[in-house]
């Protein structure tokens, strides 16, 4: 699997604060998926270079996944979720639903968290907060689902039915 890490950050992008999310991400999908950083990218919290970046990354790149880190709040600035939800063609409501149910027996905070996500072609990608402590928190409740959901993405639209006879009888 090729994998793209987007983080969104005013202060990262300007060389304020060295990116210390991005990184994180990173060595959790080597380390505990075995996937490939294909792309990583620091930007700042502008809606059109988010929303511009992420199809670039999912229709030229083609990655299976993107996982951002950051915007996802309450501040002004924060719009990742917006420029999200404006490039993926199918919602993934289950996925940000898991990961503030399980951050919220961490901390309260996790109710701040606006993330989505979604799939846009074959590409899924995730919403994911800014801070590395969260990040890896979230990535572990991703870990035991997110092998199925992109080798499913990767299926030919006729796969479904090939293997599930009870599945062409309801359709
Ligand atoms: N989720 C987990 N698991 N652990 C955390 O520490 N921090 C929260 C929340 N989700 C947190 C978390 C906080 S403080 C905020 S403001 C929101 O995510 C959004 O974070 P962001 O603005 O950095 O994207």
């Amino acid at each position: 699997m090729r994998v793209g890490i987007l983080t969104v950050s005013d202060r990262s992008s300007r060389g304020e604060r060295p990116d210390a999310s991005g990184p994180a991400i990173a060595d959790f999908v080597r380390s505990r998926l075995g996937w490939e950083i294909a792309q990583t990218a620091v930007i700042p919290d502008e809606f059109p270079i988010i929303r511009d970046t992420l199809i670039d990354w999912a229709d030229n790149l083609k990655l299976h996944l993107i996982l951002t880190t950051g915007g996802t709040g309450f501040a002004p600035r924060d719009v990742t979720p917006e420029a999200t939800r404006a490039v993926v063609e199918r919602e993934t409501p289950g996925i940000p639903e898991a990961l503030r149910a399980a951050s919220l027996k961490i901390t309260p905070h996790a109710m701040l968290s606006r993330a989505a996500a979604g799939i846009r072609g074959r590409t899924l990608i995730v919403n994911l907060p800014g801070s590395p402590k969260a990040v890896k928190e979230n990535l572990e409740v991703l870990v035991p689902v997110l092998p199925h959901a992109l080798e499913l993405l990767q299926e030919s639209p006729d796969a479904e039915a090939g293997h599930s006879p009870k599945k062409e009888l309801r359709a």
